[in-house]
Order: structure tokens, then C-alpha cells, then sequence
């Protein structure tokens, strides 16, 4: 643990004469946490925190978020920088390494991730063990958990060649598995990643690229798209993030934990919400349908929530969302789309929203997710491919953490308590004797 303490809280159990300094640890930004490793020695007590909204579980140099101000860095830069100026194979190096590399170590970076873009041919197989029909969310964790029954050379965790080797192949293999699902569920041939194109290029021919016609990438296009990993590249300690260092923490192999986090990552409250959001548009349908639909979000008993708003931490605008617009008009433009029926709904939904007391009293604005649906399907991806992007995106996050976690001498296997509400110990009965 390398934050320093910075004073300390004190905490006593009322009705008792005990009590409990636990020191207070500062990081270089953001709030101080209360160490309270000592707490169930001393006093007896857990901390109770479902959601984890007030924990911290781990020590991070990576990303830092201040949900109030809207600020996101990743090792320190901030994500409006690095959306205008930096590739995402650039942001991916970043992340891993912890600064940002010079023209050689680039290239030499670059040149590692695509020579790991191929999957072992055997591999290719097991998409057919999939129905045509199953959600590519499905598909893409499947295949990505198999990649451990593939690459046996690189699986010894204590060993950094073989975590480094490991990180080059899930980065490069990643998008090669997301397109491939894709291709398998409209029953087109796989597309062979070609090394000579940049990561989003790639991935772009991958998934529209077929082998009887030439395809030329479109460069607006590939440049949002490396915009949009970039974006989603890494948001520090989220769910599916702490999947992945929980499941890591056991000492599974990164595969499985990637794996684990893809699982994670498939839920509408997270990842899936992109693709919520497009629903939601469509279901809404029309300009005029904004007041009804905003009346049932805010009636408590409806259960419909306004997706692609709020957000655990950000009680600000998500400052991806802002680059996300930009994006958006960009794309549109590019595409020639003068007139797109969700934008208009969108664009007028979020005006009310963020007019409406319900909605800024709670404050809940845009997030990452309000607009890259409307990108991604002007681009030509069907909604359920939405969340696997994002997939491809967050490996390079997920990766980086979890060798955060593996390098860090204060890791231990996660292992949270609980406050048990159930029957207290009873005797068992014989069924005879039960009413
Ligand atoms: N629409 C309507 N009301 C909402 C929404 C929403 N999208 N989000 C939160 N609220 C209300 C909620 O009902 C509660 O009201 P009250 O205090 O009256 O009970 C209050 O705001 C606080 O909500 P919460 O559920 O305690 O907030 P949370 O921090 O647990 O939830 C969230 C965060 C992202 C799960 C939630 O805002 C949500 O479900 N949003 C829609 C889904 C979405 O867009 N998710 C993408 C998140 S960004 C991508 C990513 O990083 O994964």
C-alpha cells in the first residue's frame, strides 16, 4: 500500500469503552479512504455497503473519475486530450505501461498487438457449436474463456513474460472473436484480420469486409471508432472491472477473468445499456411521445428508467458523453444522414431531461451509453453488437487492471462478508413432525 495516511478517524461502539483509530489514506487526488483492515480484530464489526458505493477495494494508479466535476484521467491524462490526440493503440499502451510511449516503443507496441490479431485455427470451430440466433454477448464469452484452452504458454500468472504475452493476445485476438460473432450470426465467412490496417481499421474490415469484394475502410469512420474505444477503454473500479480482479484474485488464468468481466460487462444497467438506449428510442417513437414516456420514469412503480442517464459516480455530465455527441454529428455528417429520426429524439429527450426537476435534482445527466448507440447504428452495427464493442474496447482496461492487481504485494484473494438476516441455528426435523 503505497498512499500515504493522512490522520486518522476514530471509531467507537457506543455503550462500550471501545474504540478504534483507523488511519486515514490519501492518494494523489480525490477523497482520503478509511483503512478499516483492523476493524474486525479490534471490534468485532464489519462494514456494511452493498453496492460497494462507499469502498474502496483496492489501491489504483490507473484511472481516476470525480463524478462531481465530470473529470476522467487515465494515468493522469485527461480523456478529452486523449480522445483529440491519441490513437487507442496509444491510450492501450498508456494504460498497461503507465505513460505514454515514444515513437520506437509505439511502434513496437503496435507491431505486437497485431501480430497476435489470428486465432488458433481449431478456434474457429467453436462458433459452430453456437446457435446462429444466440446474442453475440454470449459468443464472444465463450470463445474469449476457450482462448485458456488455446494458449498454454501463456497461463503462469506469476510469470511477466507470460502476463505480457497474455495481454498482446486478448488486446489483439478480442476484436477477431467481436467480428467473427457477427459474421457467424448473418452466416457470412469469417474475415481474416489483415495486419497492414490500424487496430480500428481492422476491425471495421473485419466486420464488413467480404471475401469476393474489395473493401476500402472508410477513414472518418475509423477514426470514430478509435475515438469510441478510446472512450471506453478503462473506468476504473466498475462491475465488470471488479469482476475481473475478483476472479483474477483467485489466481484464474486472465482469460477466464476476461472472460468474467465480458459476462459482467453483458448487463443493462452497465454495457447492455447502449443497447437499451436504442430500444428505448424506438419504443418511444416520436417527439411527441417524450412527455408520456418521461411521466412513466419518473412514476416509482413503473420500473422504466431513462437509459443512457445516471451514473454511480458521475453526478455530473459524463465527460465521454460530450465527445460522444461530437462524434455523433461527425459520423451523421460523414454518412450523410441529414435527418435521423432517433437523434431528433434523442437531441429533444435529453433538452427535457435535463430541464426537468426529477431528472436534476437527482442529478442524473447523459452518460457514454446516450449516444453511441445512434453512432454505431448510423455506422451499420446491429444492436446487439453494441456491448461487444464496447467488450473490445474495456479488454484493454480489464487487462491493465488485473496486472495492476496480480503486481500489487497487498493482494488477496476478494472475499467480502456479509450481514447475515437468516434463521439463527436450528435443529433439523424429522418431515413427519413439520406442519
Ligand atoms: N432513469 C430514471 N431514474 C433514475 C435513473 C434513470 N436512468 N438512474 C437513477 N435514477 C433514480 C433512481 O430511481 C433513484 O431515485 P430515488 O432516489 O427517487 O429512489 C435515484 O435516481 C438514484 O438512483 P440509484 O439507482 O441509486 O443510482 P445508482 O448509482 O445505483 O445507479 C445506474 C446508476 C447507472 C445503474 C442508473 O443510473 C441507471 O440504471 N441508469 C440507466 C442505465 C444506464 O444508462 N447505464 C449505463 C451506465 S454508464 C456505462 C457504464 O459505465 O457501464
Amino acid at each position: 500500500m503505497s498512499g500515504t495516511t493522512n490522520g486518522s478517524v476514530t471509531i467507537s461502539l457506543d455503550g462500550t469503552n471501545q474504540s478504534l483509530k483507523l488511519p486515514l489514506l490519501a492518494g494523489t487526488i480525490g477523497p482520503s479512504v478509511a483503512d478499516i483492515r483492523k476493524l474486525y480484530g479490534n471490534l468485532g464489526i464489519f462494514t456494511f455497503d452493498p453496492g460497494y458505493g462507499e469502498t474502496a477495494s483496492c489501491e489504483s494508479k490507473i484511472t481516476y473519475i470525480d463524478g462531481d466535476q465530470g473529470v476522467l484521467l487515465y494515468r493522469g491524462y485527461p480523456i478529452e486530450e486523449l480522445a483529440e490526440y491519441a490513437s487507442f493503440i496509444e491510450v492501450a499502451y498508456l494504460l498497461l505501461s503507465g505513460e505514454l510511449p515514444n515513437a520506437a516503443q509505439l511502434k513496437d507496441f503496435d507491431a505486437g498487438v497485431r501480430n497476435h490479431t489470428m486465432l488458433h485455427e481449431q478456434l474457429r470451430r467453436f462458433f459452430e457449436g453456437f446457435r446462429r440466433d444466440a446474442h453475440p454477448m454470449a459468443v464472444l464469452c465463450g470463445v474469449v474463456g476457450a482462448l485458456s484452452a488455446f494458449y498454454h504458454d501463456s497461463l503462469d500468472i506469476t510469470n511477466p513474460e507470460h502476463r505480457r504475452i497474455s495481454a498482446f493476445r486478448l488486446i489483439a485476438k478480442v476484436p477477431t472473436i467481436a467480428a467473427w460473432t457477427y459474421k457467424y450470426a448473418i452466416g457470412q465467412p469469417f474475415m481474416y484480420p489483415r495486419n497492414d490496417l490500424s487496430y480500428a481499421e481492422n476491425f471495421l474490415y473485419m466486420m464488413n469486409a467480404v471475401p469476393a469484394e474489395p473493401y476500402k475502410v472508410n477513414p472518418v469512420l475509423a477514426a470514430a471508432m478509435d475515438r469510441i474505444l478510446t472512450l471506453h477503454a478503462d473506468h476504473e473500479q466498475n462491475a465488470s472491472t471488479s469482476t475481473v480482479r475478483l476472479a483474477g484474485s483467485t489466481g484464474a488464468n486472465p482469460f477466464a477473468c476476461i472472460a468474467a468481466g465480458i459476462a459482467s460487462l453483458w448487463g443493462p444497467a452497465h454495457g447492455g445499456a447502449n443497447e437499451a438506449v436504442l430500444r428505448m428510442l424506438s419504443e418511444i417513437g416520436h417527439v411527441k411521445a417524450i412527455p408520456e414516456f418521461i411521466s412513466k420514469v419518473k412514476d416509482r412503480n413503473s420500473h422504466v428508467r431513462l437509459m443512457g442517464f445516471g451514473h454511480r459516480v458521475y453526478k455530473n455530465y459524463d465527460p465521454r458523453a460530450k465527445i460522444m455527441q461530437r462524434t455523433c454529428h461527425e459520423v451523421l455528417d460523414e454518412l450523410g444522414i441529414k435527418d435521423d429520426p432517433l437523434l431528433d429524439l434523442a437531441v429533444e429527450l435529453e433538452k427535457i431531461a435535463l430541464e426537468d426537476d426529477y431528472f436534476v435534482s437527482r442529478k442524473l445527466y447523459p452518460n457514454v451509453d446516450f449516444y453511441s448507440g445512434i453512432i454505431l447504428k448510423a455506422m451499420g452495427f446491429p444492436t446487439s453488437m453494441f456491448t461487444v464493442l464496447f467488450a473490445v474496447a474495456r479488454t484493454v482496461g480489464w487487462i491493465s487492471q488485473w496486472q495492476e492487481m496480480i503486481e500489487d504485494p497487498s493482494q488477496r484473494i476478494g472475499r467480502p462478508r456479509q450481514l447475515y438476516t437468516g434463521p439463527t441455528q436450528r435443529s433439523y426435523l424429522p418431515i413427519e413432525k413439520r406442519a
